[in-house]
């Protein structure tokens, strides 16, 4: 896009205060900026000016069935089984949804690279390769693994990876692929701008991995690796499981083309996303849109009955994918601290959230599924999110279930 029409554009969308920062750049700052306005949607970014008009669609959310852990002590070989085979035939890849910020946290490096090792190093990144040469050495296996990073962390992430040798990964078997960015806004709908010659821009949320794996071009590659399968799972698990044979085995036993891992909640009130059926689709309905009733309610054996929290760990069929890639996938607009800089031009990094991030969000596929199976995991054995700097879900909290868990750090 050429200089001149991006001033228009961005004119004709009220944004002339990045106008007139623009005329104050030389020809490559101007320019600069007038890419990153070629790639704007503005449906995406004026989306804030409807937020109140959304329709309420009718509802009618159900219970949905899911593969317990008693039913998986029961079955455990015969899932697990399946499962090994599926990964031996090399059916199996892995999806590390890398993309993220972690602005909780306030790091600058992706969060992947972040040391929580008191004794010794122990990266995230590295307890989760851990975690999934297990299941190699468990299979004599590789499990093709795709790295989703975003513009801001990718050279870090890959360079990374590459200095620490893939932590004992086979490196043939790691491919990064980087996710699309869209434009931050403060509350009034003007674009922030993060340096004198860049909009602010961030990672277009985790539901949009399949589409850029896609336009990363490799669908070649999965296809000619033959991947029927893909296990999806967020970074900041350090405990999470990946391509599980269990968990692979019981979804390709139960015919659904997905499988979601989740966890028993622990009060009626926790706040998580539960797994539910909406107008006969799996779903997951959040903490604050389940009413009172629902979120108390019991089955017979006492157990709530909207009781498995979802961990972001899914396993997609990839014909099933593949199909409802062209539908487009609801817009969340999250409330974020932005980084931005001042009229002075001084870098502000804000301690309270200042505007909007607009993202895709993976749980959205799952209510694009016909179904999908919940399967039961011992939350203390499986679920140790780090998102906060301290408190619930943060470091400390992952290192005591580390150390439950018997891995020293
Ligand atoms: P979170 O929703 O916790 O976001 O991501 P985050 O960016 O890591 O942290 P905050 O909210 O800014 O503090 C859940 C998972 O989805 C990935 C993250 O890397 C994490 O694995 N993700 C998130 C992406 O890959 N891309 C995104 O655009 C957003």
């Amino acid at each position: 896009m050429k200089v001149e029409q991006a001033i228009e554009s961005l004119k004709a969308h009220g944004q002339d205060a990045v106008v007139e920062r623009m005329a104050k750049l030389d020809k490559a700052g101007q320019e600069k900026i007038a890419s990153q306005v070629a790639k704007i949607d503005w449906d995406v970014v004026e989306s804030i000016a409807h937020q109140s008009e959304k329709q309420e669609e009718e509802r009618i959310v159900e219970p949905l069935q899911a593969v317990e852990l008693k039913e998986i002590e029961q079955k455990k070989e015969e899932y697990t089984a399946t499962g090994v085979e599926a990964i031996q035939n090399g059916k199996v890849a892995a999806v590390l949804l890398a993309g993220g910020q972690g602005t909780r946290l306030g790091l600058d490096k992706p969060k992947g690279t972040l040391n929580i090792g008191i004794n010794k190093d122990l990266y995230l990144f590295e307890q989760l390769i851990n975690n999934l040469l297990d299941v190699v050495h468990q299979t004599d296996a590789w499990v093709p693994l795709y790295v989703m990073t975003s513009e801001k962390n990718n050279a870090d992430t890959v360079a990374f990876f590459k200095e620490h040798d893939y932590f004992g990964y086979n490196g043939d078997y790691v491919k990064f692929f980087v996710q699309n960015m869209v434009p931050s806004v403060d509350y009034n709908g003007k674009l922030f701008m993060e340096a004198k010659d860049s909009l602010a821009m961030s990672p277009n949320g985790n539901g949009g991995w399949f589409l850029s794996m896609l336009s990363a071009g490799l669908e070649a590659d999965l296809k000619a690796k033959g991947i029927e399968w893909i296990n999806v799972f967020a970074v900041d698990n350090i405990l999470q499981r990946i391509a599980d044979p269990a968990f692979v085995g019981a979804t390709i036993q139960s015919g659904t083309p997905c499988g979601a891992k989740v966890v028993r909640k622990n009060a009626p009130d926790e706040k998580v996303g539960v797994m539910c059926k909406v107008n006969g689709h799996p779903s997951i309905i959040e903490y604050y849109e389940i009413d009172e009733e629902r979120a108390n309610a019991r089955r017979e054996d006492g157990e709530l009955v909207y009781g498995f929290g979802v961990i972001l760990n899914y396993l997609f069929r990839l014909d099933t994918l593949f199909a409802i890639v062209d539908r487009n996938l609801p817009l969340h607009i999250v409330e974020k601290k932005i980084p931005y800089i001042n009229d002075a031009g001084e870098l502000m990094k804000p301690e309270t959230p200042n505007g909007y991030k607009f993202e895709t969000l993976v749980l959205d596929m799952v209510e694009m599924m016909d179904d999908c199976v919940p399967y039961e995991v011992v939350r203390e054995k499986e679920f140790a999110p780090i998102k906060n700097k301290t408190g619930k879900d943060s470091i400390e909290s992952a290192r005591a279930l580390l150390t439950e868990n018997g891995v020293a750090f």
